[in-house]
């Protein structure tokens, strides 16, 4: 467990959905671009937080499981979602997860990977845990923001909390997931609007097994 990262969440989570941030804005934009209207009947949404894209999951969804490991991020998302089709769940992703093997048709993870060190076991247990033939969708930090300085962080009384992050090349992502058997099928890149001639801000991928 990566208390730091942890008690970071926690201390963020009161302003999370109100800072200015583009990175989890255009997060939400792209999430919607990708997986509206996409019947799914299983989802694991992996570091939900406060439940950014939890509406959207329990509206494609017939039965979504929520983890996250900060119990205040899941405070504030159980406060405001009451869809009687999403269960909350606070667990630590880089410990054996609380799935059954095959249990998802669809696992998400939005901006949580760049705060974990070994891709390889969490997409294995990924991997485990989704259907033949389920549907994998990571939206991360793109790593050539990561270059630049860009990291997770929030700004109270003035002080800016950095909070602990590594960085994945795009074919760290693709090794760890070949390595848990799972198959690339889409990869793109996204600029939030006031990017332009910048450096792209998100990478997504789609993964099957
Ligand atoms: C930047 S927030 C993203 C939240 C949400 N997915 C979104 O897009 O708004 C990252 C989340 O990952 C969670 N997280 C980080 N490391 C984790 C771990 N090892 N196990 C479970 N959750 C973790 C944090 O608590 C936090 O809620």
């Amino acid at each position: 467990m990566n208390k730091q990262v942890q008690q970071a969440y926690d201390a963020w989570s009161e302003t999370y959905d109100v800072d200015d941030n583009l990175t989890r804005d255009l997060d939400r934009t792209v999430m919607e671009q990708m997986l509206a209207g996409r019947p799914f009947p299983t989802i694991l949404e992996v570091g939900c937080g406060t439940g950014k894209n939890t509406p959207l999951l329990a509206e494609i969804g017939e039965a979504v499981t929520a983890v996250d490991f900060s119990p205040g991020m899941i405070a504030q998302a159980k406060a405001k979602i009451t869809a009687p089709n999403v269960t909350f769940q606070v667990a630590d992703i880089t410990q054996p997860w609380p799935t059954a093997n095959a249990a998802f048709d669809l696992i998400t993870f939005n901006l949580i990977l760049e705060h974990i060190a070994d891709l390889t076991f969490v997409l294995a247990e990924a991997s485990r845990s989704l259907a033949a033939g389920g549907q994998l969708y990571i939206s991360e930090l793109h790593p050539f923001k990561q270059y630049q300085g860009s990291q997770a962080r929030f700004v109270r009384d003035e002080v800016t909390t950095l909070i602990p992050a590594f960085i994945h090349h795009i074919s760290d992502f693709l090794a760890a997931a070949a390595s848990g058997g799972l198959t690339l099928t889409a990869l793109n890149e996204w600029w939030h609007e006031a990017d332009a001639g910048k450096a792209p801000r998100l990478v997504t991928f789609w993964f099957q097994k």
